[in-house]
């Protein structure tokens, strides 16, 4: 099984800035996706996007969109049909002419599996929040108080602790703040807050 998308082009150009409403988005994401856990990282992840394209980027409204829709439905195909992650839901959004650009960033938010190198800011970020998002998450659950007084430093701890969320590649992480220059901590400092709202 192969998860290599083996193309490097995505959605068409004629459909910048064509995005799902927001019920569109809604309605694919609860008919795919049946896993709750699943549905809450990748709300944890849309509003990480939104946030990060609102605070840092300074985007506008519809912009901040298209970075929600991307951390929105980046793994709406892997809860039903793993083997075809993240075929599918390119595909899905292909045919429905959605915006290259997040398409784009799907296809790029696991580099080392489905052989598609994150470019733009929209696709750096989310390769950057994926995996971090989810060791913040595992270790909120292990906390008494979650996300309340959760700091820098016990996330840091659990980092180093190799045995602590063990399917979260380490390697990935660096990685992925190399990719998009950003220090650990700032995005480590940039998740919890924004992260916690999240139910
Ligand atoms: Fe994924
Ligand atoms: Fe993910």
């Amino acid at each position: 099984m192969s998860l290599l998308l083996n193309r490097n082009i995505f959605g068409n150009p004629a459909n910048k800035e064509n995005v799902l409403t927001r019920k569109q988005a809604e309605e694919l994401f609860t008919s795919w996706v049946l896993n709750a856990r699943l549905q809450l990282h990748m709300k944890q992840v849309a509003q990480l996007m939104k946030s990060w394209a609102a605070e840092k980027e300074l985007l506008d409204e519809a912009a901040q969109w298209r970075w929600e829709m991307a951390g929105l439905l980046h793994d709406a195909d892997w809860d039903q049909w793993p083997d075809q992650h993240c075929k599918k839901i390119i595909e899905e959004l292909e045919n429905r002419n959605i915006d290259p650009e997040i398409i784009h960033a799907i296809a790029s938010h696991g580099p080392l599996y489905f052989g598609v190198e994150p470019e733009t800011n929209m696709d750096k970020m989310l390769f950057a929040f994926d995996e971090l998002s989810g060791l913040v998450h595992a270790y909120s659950l292990m906390r008494p108080g979650g996300y309340e007084t959760m700091d820098l430093k016990g996330v840091k701890k659990r980092l180093k602790e190799k045995s602590f969320a063990a399917n979260v590649s380490r390697a990935d992480i660096d990685d992925a703040c190399k990719r998009a220059g950003i220090l650990l901590d700032d995005l480590i400092t940039f998740i919890i807050p924004r992260q916690a709202v999240v139910k």
